[in-house]
């Protein structure tokens, strides 16, 4: 048997355009109604929680979590220029409310992707000026919520949104340029830095982190000097060259040429580590080439790897000396017959890096449900509750049981 540190934050993940239904002042429907989502999915109805609160505060509480992380939508709470909804946020209140009335520790993401259409329009994330309107939306957050929240993400995944939205052109704003990306990488630190400040002015114990996705890239041959330069060059880029220029209080290369920001040095309490898989690469020209697997897959095509969260937690603790928490880990998996292999491997890999010294205080499987896996729509099933998108039923899954077991003793066999 192997247990976690007592106190240890087991929970489950989600984000609001994702699961919530009807964010019609987002950028992100705005993009879906064009038919660019795979079937031509939107995310109109989602899992319907917006209308469902009871529904899901049952969910968590059947598995019996400590914490749970959900997003706010800025697109609701601000959904035309200056025109804050209070309905929306007293929503987010009361659902805030109902799960410290439970007993669970939410946990709340201020920017999980998705922006309010006028933002977008006005440059969105490319644009250092359009930071004053992001800090004022954390500000109605915060005096809002602030007093139920003991632990914040700022920021959901810098590195994907930058590199979906802005290099690889995939998502809105169908971009691609890396200086662009770059430009977009570094305001989001910048934007963090407002956030934080934001919420340590009130609320100075509050942990306040960023939830960052963690990659490792391997040379595909060994032995092979240039696929190991390569290796090595991605692997630091898309690890670990935001959170250096954050810990550091430099912009580092390639979000900057070296830059003092100071003031933002070192602002952070925890680091969130979003892990899902590894990739291996190869030397080529003009481009290198990223492998496919050649071993058992999961349904969004990454290698099934589990064990890989251990290491990442590992490295990461030497690196940045912070605590840790998993703040998304999971699998797609539309059979089912792999989920629980994936969990355990990851728990048992997270527990060995613990007994090696990484300090991490919490795990949040990704997701709570089935939802709306942005371009893919609704055809990849990350959920341990399986949505019903006909009545927005939430149906558990066997993992469920599984990790209701491991949530209450704190241990895995
Ligand atoms: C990371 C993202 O934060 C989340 O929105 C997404 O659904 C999961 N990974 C699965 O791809």
């Amino acid at each position: 048997m192997q247990v976690f540190p007592s106190g240890f934050l087991w929970g489950v993940a989600t984000a609001g355009h994702q699961i919530e239904g009807k964010n019609f002042f987002s950028d992100w429907y705005a993009w879906e109604k064009l038919g660019k989502v795979r079937n031509n999915d939107t995310s109109e109805k989602a899992c319907g929680s917006w209308d469902n609160l009871e529904r899901d505060v049952k969910a968590l509480k059947e598995l019996g979590v400590k914490t749970y992380r959900y997003s706010i939508e800025w697109a609701r709470v601000e959904p035309r220029i200056n025109k804050f909804d209070e309905e929306s946020l007293s929503r987010y209140r009361n659902f805030t409310i109902r799960l410290v009335e439970e007993g669970i520790k939410p946990m709340v993401t201020l920017h999980h992707f998705v922006n309010p259409l006028w933002f977008s329009e006005l440059g969105g994330w490319e644009n250092r000026e359009n930071l004053r309107y992001f800090k004022r939306y954390v500000e109605k957050v915060v005096t809002s919520l602030g007093s139920f929240v003991p632990i914040w993400i700022t920021i959901n995944e810098p590195n994907v949104y930058s590199i979906q939205s802005y290099l690889r052109g995939e998502w809105p704003p169908e971009i691609k340029d890396m200086g662009r990306a770059m430009q977009v990488l570094s305001n989001f630190l910048f934007a963090h830095n407002i956030a934080y400040g934001a919420i340590k002015e009130k609320y100075p114990a509050s942990m306040v982190g960023i939830a960052y996705n963690f990659m490792p890239f391997y040379p595909a041959r060994r032995h092979n000097l240039f696929d190991r330069v390569i290796a090595s060059r991605l692997d630091y880029t898309y690890n670990n060259a935001f959170l250096d220029s954050l810990i550091k209080g430099r912009l580092l290369r390639p979000l900057g040429k070296g830059e003092s920001i100071e003031r933002i040095r070192g602002n952070i309490d925890f680091i969130g580590v979003n892990y899902y898989t590894r990739m291996f690469v190869k030397y080529a020209s003009p481009e290198p080439e990223l492998l496919e697997p050649t071993t058992e897959k999961t349904d969004m095509g990454y290698e099934f790897y589990p064990e890989g969260l251990g290491d990442v937690c590992l490295k990461c603790f030497k690196r940045y000396k912070l605590p840790i928490m998993v703040t998304e880990n999971g699998i797609a998996d539309a059979t089912d017959e792999k989920r629980w292999r994936y969990i355990e491997a990851a728990l048992k890999s997270l527990h060995s890096s613990i007994e090696n010294g990484a300090r991490v205080f919490g795990y949040l499987y990704w997701s709570l449900m089935d939802n709306f896996e942005w371009k893919e729509g609704y055809s990849m099933k990350f959920g341990l509750y399986e949505t019903d998108f006909e009545n927005l039923t939430l149906n558990p899954r066997k993992s469920v049981e599984k990790y209701a077991a491991i949530i209450e003793a704190n241990a895995i066999e």
